[in-house]
């Protein structure tokens, strides 16, 4: 008989998240073991923990969530605890990380985007893309052979995330663009067909009158009014406004808790499971 399934969560956070011990109860966790403010430093001691106590064939039914909201700090956690996992003798737990949701509101947003446009001959504009969650979405985009433009406050930003998601995906059309101002803007929204905004919450960065002709879809990740493109509201999900299908926030919520509960169950299924972004996106798909 399978062990109980154990879901073990590494949080930076002074508070072990509550949404995510919820979700992970939810998606079919038996036993979730929440550890907050977890350092690089402590992350050994815990994956030992994981990996000595059961033997390899029962290991599938212990896993790791990395969560908290700071993702730079996630990313490091995620990559201390893959360091200490043992593969050459089956000593390994499946892991994901979804710090911050990022993965996993990045790959629903993707996802939505795919139902109503060939991503692969998108062109797309990023708003907010130099955040964690924007960051996730050009690269995704960008794997799916979209033609990309990564937008901030200031171009440079841009540049340097761009250049990070170009030494991970080859051949990526990426550029990067200022959108600080109404030229700027317009001229980063120029033949865009694909408008993502993930940008910080209560911060509207597409006015309505600002949207190119060439638009088609139109994804907002703000659910804080004012909302970040200005005409979609926070529950649309594939609402067609004179041509343009958008999404709001909480539509896309939809898909984004479907994938978080997938990845949580699909980390049960094997104990060498890695979900960061690419990974999530393929379970999006499903949805
Ligand atoms: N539904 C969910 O579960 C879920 C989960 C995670 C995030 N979210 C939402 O997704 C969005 C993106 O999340 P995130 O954590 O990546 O966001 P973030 O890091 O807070 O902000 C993203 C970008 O917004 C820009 N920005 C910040 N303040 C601004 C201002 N005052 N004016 C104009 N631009 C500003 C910055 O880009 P530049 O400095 O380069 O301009 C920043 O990198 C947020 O609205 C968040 O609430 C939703």
């Amino acid at each position: 008989m399978d062990k109980r399934r154990i879901l073990i969560q590494l949080d930076g956070d002074a508070h072990a998240s509550v949404f995510d011990r919820v979700v992970a109860i939810d998606a079919g966790a038996d036993e979730v073991f929440s550890y907050a403010n977890v350092k690089p430093q402590d992350v050994q001691a815990l994956v030992h923990g994981a990996i000595f106590t059961r033997g390899p064939k029962d290991l599938k039914s212990t896993a790791i969530f990395v969560g908290g909201s700071d993702v730079g700090a996630g990313e490091k956690l995620m990559a201390e605890a893959i360091k200490h996992m043992i593969p050459k003798f089956g000593l390994r737990v499946s892991i994901m990380l979804d710090a911050n949701g990022a993965n996993t509101t990045a790959a629903a947003a993707v996802r939505a985007a795919g139902r109503h446009i060939e991503l692969k001959s998108a062109k797309a504009l990023v708003l907010g893309g130099t955040g964690p969650v924007g960051q996730r979405v050009a690269r995704l985009l960008a794997r799916e052979g979209a033609d990309v433009r990564v937008g901030s406050r200031q171009q440079a930003k841009a540049a340097v995330v761009c250049q990070d998601i170009a030494g991970r995906v080859p051949n990526a059309m990426l550029h990067p663009v200022g959108t600080s101002s109404n030229d700027e803007l317009a001229a980063a929204l120029e033949g865009r067909t694909l408008v993502i905004a993930a940008g910080a919450a209560g911060i509207v960065l597409l006015p309505k009158a600002a949207r190119p002709a060439s638009l088609k879809v139109a994804i907002d990740l703000n659910a804080v009014p004012p909302l970040g493109i200005e005409g979609i509201g926070v529950t649309d999900k594939g609402v067609d406004q004179a041509g343009v299908i958008g999404y709001g926030a909480i539509g896309v919520g939809d898909t984004k808790m479907k994938v978080h509960k997938a990845a949580i169950a699909s980390l049960f299924e094997s104990n060498d499971k890695i979900l960061d972004a690419e990974e999530t996106y393929q379970l999006a798909i499903g949805f």
